[in-house]
């Protein structure tokens, strides 16, 4: 990028104004953080076939647990020119900063990080290395650098609603777990990155998101699972907790836009319309399993829901009003939770061996941890 375009953005980062470029055409290489996982990888998805990305992805993970090179299966050969992954831990500076060097990068999409609220409650030691300090690395690196560093977070951080209200980006933040405290503090880095340094910046807080490709420790996956597999299905509490639920290729549609013409500095909200209590999730996936793969012996998925111990300091309920987004961007989700759900259900049925080999040891020794099996 010429020195003169890069002052006009950095200029324009500092007035909170952008000028809006018409497509994807000035990120030419963007390094996607966590493209391994589950957002990332349909993220990777979904940009390699947008018509206006024509650049290349840098896709760096450090592949923990969560992080599956099968997500990405056969991207590396169908897009051999405009796709490379390296194996790195975004905590480890030096490596990151020999990728920066080898790669004019400009554009971060940074969705790495530790994100499940239950191991942060066990182990919260590397939810505060890769979510803090990993992302204040990125950021130490992007300065002076790259046009955009886009930082993926989560409603998770204004912590949690009564009965009544939604979560604007002006809510201020509450966070109740070590996950969403994390990821609180990285967005507050990353807000004063583009305050005190002028780096150009957007941040994106989404709802609770489902799909293809998500680790079955998250409830959505595991229900499905555990469902078809004949297993007890675990509700937390008395199941009247409140998630808004959004189909994750409208959170990539989002994300992809904002990059592009969202205002520089600022933060957009992200939802699905769809506020469920956990017991209907349930219910609905069993009802969906019960339709889709009837039962030999005809009993019904419903009668393996087992109510257990809740989670300390669960949050009761989120929604987001994202009409900034939608007033700004023209943005809408294009699932409802049915269609969503259907066609996530119909993955899991049709990926049967991508669903066993996630199975692996680690995945049952989380369960049998955590569920005390
Ligand atoms: P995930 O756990 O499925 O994937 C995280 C990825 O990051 C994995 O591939 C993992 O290997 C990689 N990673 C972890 N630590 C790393 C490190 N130190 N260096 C490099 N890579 C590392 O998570 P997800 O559900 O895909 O979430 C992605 C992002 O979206 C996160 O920032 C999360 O906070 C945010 N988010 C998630 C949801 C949701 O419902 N899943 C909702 C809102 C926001
Ligand atoms: P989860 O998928 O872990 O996402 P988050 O905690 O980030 O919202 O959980 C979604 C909701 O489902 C949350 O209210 C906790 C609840 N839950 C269960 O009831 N049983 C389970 O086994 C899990 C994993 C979650």
């Amino acid at each position: 990028m010429a020195t003169s375009q890069r002052r006009r953005m950095r200029r324009n980062a500092e007035n909170g104004l952008f000028t809006k470029p018409s497509n994807g055409d000035f990120m030419k290489n963007i390094l996607v953080t966590g493209g391994c996982g589950f957002i990332g990888s349909n993220f990777i998805h979904y940009l390699l076939e947008q018509p206006d990305f024509t650049g290349r992805i840098i896709n760096v993970d450090k592949l923990t647990y969560a992080g599956n090179p099968e997500n990405l299966a056969g991207i590396a050969e169908r897009f051999s020119e405009r796709y490379d992954f390296i194996k790195a831990d975004i905590c480890d500076r030096e490596a990151m900063s020999e990728i920066f060097n080898n790669y004019k990068i400009d554009a971060v999409c940074h969705f790495a990080a530790e994100s499940h609220v239950d191991r942060s409650i066990a182990e919260p030691d590397s939810f505060i290395k890769t979510n803090i300090f990993g992302t204040f690395n990125l950021l130490e690196l992007s300065r002076n650098r790259v046009a955009l560093f886009h930082h993926i977070s989560t409603d998770e951080v204004y912590g949690s609603l009564g009965k009544d209200g939604f979560f604007t980006e002006q809510t201020p933040y509450r966070p109740n777990s070590p996950y969403s405290a994390s990821k609180a503090s990285s967005d507050h880095l990353v807000r004063a990155y583009n305050k005190t340094y002028s780096l150009p910046v957007t941040i994106s807080n989404c709802s609770n998101n489902y799909g293809p490709y998500q680790f079955p420790e998250k409830l959505i996956p595991l229900i499905i699972l555990n469902s078809l597999e004949g297993k007890s299905l675990p509700v937390y509490g008395d199941g009247r907790n409140i998630r808004d639920w959004l189909y994750v290729e409208d959170h990539c549609r989002a994300v992809w836009l904002i990059m592009k013409n969202g205002k520089r500095g600022e933060t957009y909200n992200i939802g699905g319309n769809c506020e469920m209590r956990n017991i209907d999730v349930v219910r609905m996936i069993c009802d969906i399993i019960d339709e889709m793969v009837p039962r030999d012996d005809s009993m019904l998925r419903r009668d393996l829901i087992t109510f257990v111990k809740d989670r300390p300091g669960h949050d009761l309920r989120y929604a987001i009003d994202f009409s900034k987004l939608q007033r700004e961007l023209g943005w809408v989700p294009d699932e409802s939770f049915e269609s969503g759900i259907r066609k996530t259900i119909k993955w899991h049925i049709d990926n049967k061996g991508w669903v066993d080999r996630v199975k692996s040891g680690e995945y049952m020794s989380w369960i049998e941890r955590h569920y005390n099996l």
